[in-house]
């Protein structure tokens, strides 16, 4: 099936099964690799990415369904700020030590950053339970947690915390 797509603001097409997972398409036919797998059953978020501004599992996704859709993955997040301009939930993280072994990173940066710009352009700073419960789908087996809630209020501030 010819698939037309927008990923991380550039313009796609190519001949994929329909049923292809999006993150097989994402790794293996676009070198995307930042996007992890990790469970492949859509328990722990490791391949968050964005369709159409919505955070989802791309194990979980047939590429069908992303014809016509934009899909923004972590390289998408880091690349429209450039290497030496990191989001600012990226440079949160990176500053209180919130990444351990890294393997949850990918997708705990993607649903975190859809989380910490919503936030920002509402102007509100949310509580910790509402941290918690956006990254609830996101599973680290590393940090418990703490510093990476951290970082994502510390983000939310603008890294003034
Ligand atoms: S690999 Fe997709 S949710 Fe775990
Ligand atoms: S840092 Fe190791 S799983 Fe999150």
């Amino acid at each position: 099936m010819r698939i037309a797509m927008t990923v991380n603001g550039g313009a796609v097409e190519l001949d994929v099964p329909p049923f292809k997972r999006l993150l097989d398409v994402l790794r293996e036919d676009l070198d995307l690799t930042g996007t992890k797998e990790g469970c492949g059953e859509g328990e722990c978020g490791a391949c968050t990415v964005l369709l159409d501004g919505e955070p989802l599992c791309a194990c979980l996704v047939p590429v069908a369904r992303c014809d016509g859709g934009e899909v923004v993955t972590v390289e998408g997040i880091m690349g429209s700020r450039g290497p030496d301009a990191m989001h600012p939930l990226q440079a949160s993280m990176a500053r209180l030590g919130a990444s351990q072994c890294g393997i949850c990173i990918p997708g705990m940066v993607v649903m975190g950053a859809h989380f910490v710009d919503a936030a920002r352009r509402e102007g509100r700073v949310p509580t910790e339970e509402e941290v918690r419960s956006a990254i609830a789908g996101n599973i680290c087996r590393c940090t418990g947690y703490v510093k990476i809630v951290d970082a994502v209020l510390d983000a939310v501030q603008g890294g003034e915390v």
